[in-house]
């Protein structure tokens, strides 16, 4: 596969990026739509290589398995769903999963999610002690990650009450969060798919016991984001006070219905529709731009020619927001458990890498920890910035100066590096002379030539996060159908939670260790030493 590209990337290896500037390149080699411009000239592509890529996308199902994908077709065959999160932005039209059109009751758990919003917002909704205070979000991998990384991107519209999240079963951290709140005015919004996540049940558990010791129906205080009724009903969480969603909304996906509940609760409905209007206009993109302009596309098929044809097996997502900095972590779910697969969709063996590992923190962070190895270390990593034209903060306007500075100065450096030439001569300004100037030099010099791409939005409103976020999942979708893989299910997570189940009444010394391999018998025996 892609043999015809891996010798085109071995025998470009050697060339240097700047070399491929002529006065079109800037122009050629970049989209944009609905505010946002990405930039990918600083790439080891050429318009050869990049027919080719193009190629690759007329040569697979890429453009059916879209149109099938928003059309309701059960394309998560491993699973016989249709994947149709992109529906839940939607505000009218028709789609339809096994002949039931799907838009009035999207729309209707739409209108449910929105007039409770607003009632905890006002006050009309509110617990034992009055006024919500606090909004806390139990949940776990897309059951948390989305909102988590949401609420803090879109800080500056936060109007509503506090919200946090607790994921971990590790108990500190509810025990921290919990800690410093008052039950009579918290809500605690129990968000899980399946409702079967040991984690969110122990967690919702802990807090219904917390609250129970104050609150006296405790169950008035809590709400259900799940597709599983039953499981809600018989925790104790009232009919109204679930909002379910259907199984053709995967867990990573779902931010954008039921689950971002408490972003709602935060910004309030209209900032909530902005986001979802972001999300649509990504999909309309995606849906019905070109491809040599459609965004999705393009940063799938770079992402293909770094990973899968060039063999650098990371690629890092660089932010230049401190806002996005949970969204890495986001990014890591949306892509790693998409298409962290080494099997393709009929069962087959992969005959390439599976999608990349994905990585990163919000600039100038990371330029103080990690950029050491993307600039000299000898792994190449790809990287992936992002920067606002404009930060919300117009009084510090000199601090958006010098982090736009930064971001450039990152990805120019990666490109152009420093030559053996200019770091002689930096050392003989030190003073160096003689074999310490070229024992310096060696130190101060930065191969270059490493792949970057910049994406520049205006500023980070709630309508561009949505775009951001319906990016790359629409990118993700296109590295997994050019793959082969199903991008939509999760068996890699199954092992673990099987064994750790098992594994839990022996730890608690109720069932022996014998049965388990020699290593883990004796890291049990040291665990449960006094
Ligand atoms: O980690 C596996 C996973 O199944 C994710 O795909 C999902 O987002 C998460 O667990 C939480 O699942 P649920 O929402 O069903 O609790």
């Amino acid at each position: 596969m892609f043999s015809e590209l891996k010798d085109k990337f071995s025998s470009v290896a050697d060339r240097r990026i700047e070399t491929l500037f002529d006065k079109t390149r800037v122009a050629i080699f970049c989209a944009e739509t609905d505010g946002l411009f990405f930039d990918y000239s600083k790439t080891n592509i050429d318009l050869e290589t990049l027919d080719k890529l193009f190629e690759i996308v007329k040569n697979t199902s890429v453009l059916d398995k879209r149109d099938a994908m928003f059309s309701g077709e059960k394309i998560n065959v491993s699973e016989n769903r249709a994947v149709l999160h992109t529906v839940l932005r939607k505000s009218s039209g028709q789609v339809f999963v096994d002949g039931e059109d799907v838009m009035p009751a999207v729309l209707e758990t739409r209108t449910r999610i929105f007039n409770f919003a607003e009632a905890v917002r006002t006050g009309k909704i509110r617990g034992q002690g009055g006024v919500y205070t606090d909004v806390v979000n139990i949940g776990i991998g897309g059951s948390d990650l989305g909102p988590a990384m949401a609420y803090l991107a879109l800080q500056p519209y936060v109007t509503g009450p506090k919200c946090h999240y607790v994921s971990n079963i590790d108990g500190a951290q509810i025990h921290d969060v919990l800690a410093d709140l008052n039950p009579e005015t918290t809500l605690i919004i129990v968000a899980s798919k399946t409702f079967t996540t040991i984690e969110t049940l122990t967690n919702a558990k802990t807090a219904f016991s917390w609250m129970s010791n104050i609150v006296s129906e405790p169950a008035t205080q809590f709400v259900a984001l799940s597709s599983a009724k039953e499981k809600t009903s018989e925790f104790g969480i009232p009919d109204n006070h679930l909002f379910g969603f259907e199984d053709w909304v995967g867990g990573r996906y779902s931010l954008w219905g039921p689950i971002g509940l408490s972003l709602v609760i935060a910004i309030g409905k209209e900032h909530f529709c902005d986001f979802l209007n972001g999300g649509f206009s990504m999909d309309d993109h995606f849906q019905n731009s070109k491809i040599n302009k459609n965004l999705p596309i393009i940063l799938a098929l770079i992402g293909i020619w770094h990973a899968q044809i060039g063999g650098h097996t990371t690629r890092a997502v660089l932010p230049y927001e401190q806002r996005l900095s949970r969204l890495p972590a986001y990014l890591q779910q949306l892509e790693m458990e998409s298409n962290g697969k080494g099997v393709g969709i009929e069962g087959e063996e992969l005959l390439t890498t599976s999608g990349p590992i994905v990585w990163g923190e919000p600039g100038t962070n990371g330029q103080h920890a990690f950029y050491q190895l993307i600039h000299q270390g000898t792994h190449v990593v790809p990287c992936e910035f992002m920067i606002a034209k404009q930060s919300h903060e117009s009084h510090l306007k000199h601090h958006h100066e010098l982090l736009q500075a930064n971001c450039l100065a990152q990805s120019q450096a990666l490109m152009s590096g420093r030559n053996i030439a200019a770091a002689r001569t930096m050392a003989a300004s030190a003073g160096f002379v003689g074999k310490e100037l070229e024992r310096q030099a060696h130190q101060m010099v930065f191969q270059g030539n490493r792949p970057s791409t910049t994406l520049v939005y205006q500023k980070l409103t709630p309508f561009c996060l949505g775009q951001i976020i319906a990016l790359y999942e629409h990118r993700v979708f296109v590295e997994g159908v050019i793959l082969g893989i199903n991008s939509f299910d999760q068996w890699g997570v199954e092992l673990g939670k099987d064994l750790a189940t098992k594994l839990s009444p022996v730890l608690a010394g109720r069932e022996p260790a014998t049965q388990y391999d020699l290593s883990t018998q004796n890291l049990i025996t040291k665990l449960c030493s006094k």
